[in-house]
């Protein structure tokens, strides 16, 4: 049982975010304004839909406790109410208005092929009937909450990069100060984040018991894993050019 979780945990971290080329060249500051723009406009339709997604696996859950887990969760993620804070897709949506996005673009954000592909992945293994909601807790829930912090070898974060060398505003980058992104270490995870995680690995613990579940959940991850990242390598080849200028907020306008 163990060795099961231990397997998807493996999985996540050798396919993690800073493996993807995407995320190489935005961390090494050489990010454009067409890139960092693309960046959000294609995440939109995915982040969009991910407190539906869990919905639909805690739909699922008898378990009192571990079904508290994941609507608070949900209720956080809906509302900021927890954190005293506010809607976290709200931030990303602020995140994007730093780089020049528009919610109008924002509402109409393109749906290329490798986006509809991890969608259409994550509606099936949490809001379908199509298979187990174990599959969902192994490739959605898991792979976002378990996700190793986005840290480069130099200690380089997501946070640091878009305050430092971006320079975007504060309400620009605070995203990044809550997602699994914030710069003080390799352990830089926010703790609830790693509670997160926690929760679905002990959904997997408790539902995830046959040999037959078992193997669907890691194949649902690992084609949860090749999905993204072909959406991350479409997000580079369709919005990045390394001759346009790099992105510093307010300049060249
Ligand atoms: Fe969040």
């Amino acid at each position: 049982m163990t060795d099961f979780i231990s397997v998807l945990d493996r999985m996540i971290a050798d396919r993690k975010k800073m493996t993807s080329p995407l995320y190489q060249t935005i961390l090494a500051g050489k990010a454009t304004e067409r890139l960092l723009q693309g960046f959000v406009q294609h995440r939109w339709p995915i982040k969009s839909l991910w407190t539906r997604n869990i919905l639909g696996i805690a739909s699922n859950i008898d378990d009192y406790r571990i079904r508290r887990l994941l609507v608070e969760n949900i209720y956080e993620e809906e509302t900021g109410a927890l954190s005293n804070s506010g809607r976290h897709l709200n931030t990303f949506a602020d995140f994007g208005a730093a780089v020049g996005v528009t919610a109008e673009q924002l509402e109409n954000a393109p749906i290329e092929p490798e986006t509809a592909a991890v969608v259409t992945h994550n509606v099936r293994v949490c809001n379908s009937r199509e298979s187990h909601f174990t599959s969902g807790v192994a490739s959605v829930l898991l792979l976002m909450e378990g996700q190793p912090p986005i840290v480069d070898g130099a200690g380089v974060s997501m946070l640091s990069v878009m305050r430092d060398i971006y320079e975007l505003p504060e309400k620009g980058y605070e995203f990044f100060v809550h997602h699994a992104s914030a710069d003080e270490g390799a352990d830089a995870v926010s703790e609830l984040e790693d509670e997160h995680a926690e929760a679905a690995r002990d959904l997997l613990r408790r539902y995830c018991t046959t040999d037959l579940l078992k193997a669907q959940a890691v194949d649902a991850l690992g084609k949860a894993l090749e999905l993204r990242h072909r959406h991350f390598d479409m997000i580079l080849a369709t919005s990045y050019d390394s001759a346009e200028p790099v992105f510093r907020h307010g300049a060249g306008q």
